[in-house]
């Protein structure tokens, strides 16, 4: 599902040259939950957004579901984006002034689906993260875990292939945590291909694999 080949990610910084992705090759299946871990500024958010077509690498190649997206353009990229990604960030990143039915059903705007269905599917898409009560409230009217399911539940109302999930738990308790690791792993067994970006040990243990990224090169595979 997820093929990386030789990725480099290199910015240049006025004369110097950052070197972030450092030939990076990774295989992900259909369906696997890949946890990846590694120290501050190691290269796992770049990765993601890579995965995620939200960034370019500099060099290399990267294949998801079939599609090389290494060289699209900003057009293909969102089309691409909108039907096989979902993303979950540490900072929910709902749009404050809509409810939280409203925030699931935005990234249905652009894909011409009818006012009516989009609706159906973003009550859908709660339910899923059991917030069907919590439609008419405001992030701000929500709490933390309450938001991050609000997340979740829009980056699954476009019926993606792949959750990339950016530190999810970063800024939870960990009881909101655990509710938050509980649902992924639930949408592991629904067949999505998940990647996640955690610090936590415990949370890691919830994948089928863990690589870890050191100097944006891949350390190790658990
Ligand atoms: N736009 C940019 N321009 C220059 N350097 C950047 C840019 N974006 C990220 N970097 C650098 O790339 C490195 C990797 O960043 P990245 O965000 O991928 O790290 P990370 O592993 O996700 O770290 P964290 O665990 O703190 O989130 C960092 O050293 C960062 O300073
Ligand atoms: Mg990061």
């Amino acid at each position: 599902m997820i093929d990386i080949k030789n990725v480099f990610k290199v910015y240049k910084m006025g004369t110097e040259k950052l070197k972030v992705l450092d030939d990076v090759s990774v295989n992900i299946k259909k369906g696997e939950f890949v946890a990846i871990v590694g120290p501050s500024g190691s290269g796992k958010s770049t990765l993601m957004n890579i995965i995620g077509g939200l960034d370019t690498p500099t060099k290399g190649e990267v294949f998801i579901d079939g599609e090389n997206i290494s060289k699209y353009n900003d057009k293909q990229m969102s089309r691409f984006r909108n039907n096989k990604i979902g993303f979950v960030f540490q900072s929910f990143n709902l749009e404050p002034t809509l409810t939280a039915l409203e925030n699931v059903m935005l990234p249905l705007m652009f894909s011409g689906t009818s006012e009516k269905e989009r609706k159906e599917r973003a009550i859908n898409s709660l339910s899923l993260v059991e917030l069907s009560d919590r439609g008419k409230h405001k992030p701000t009217e929500l709490s933390g875990g309450q938001r991050q399911r609000v997340s979740i539940a829009r980056a699954l109302v476009t019926n993606p292939k792949i959750i990339l999930a950016d530190e999810p738990t970063g800024n939870l308790d960990s009881k909101s945590g655990k509710n938050i690791m509980d649902i992924l792993q639930g949408f592991k067994s629904q067949g999505y291909t998940i990647v996640m970006v955690t610090h936590n040990p415990e949370e890691a243990s919830y994948a089928d694999r863990v690589i870890e990224i050191q100097d944006g090169a891949i350390e190790e595979e658990v």
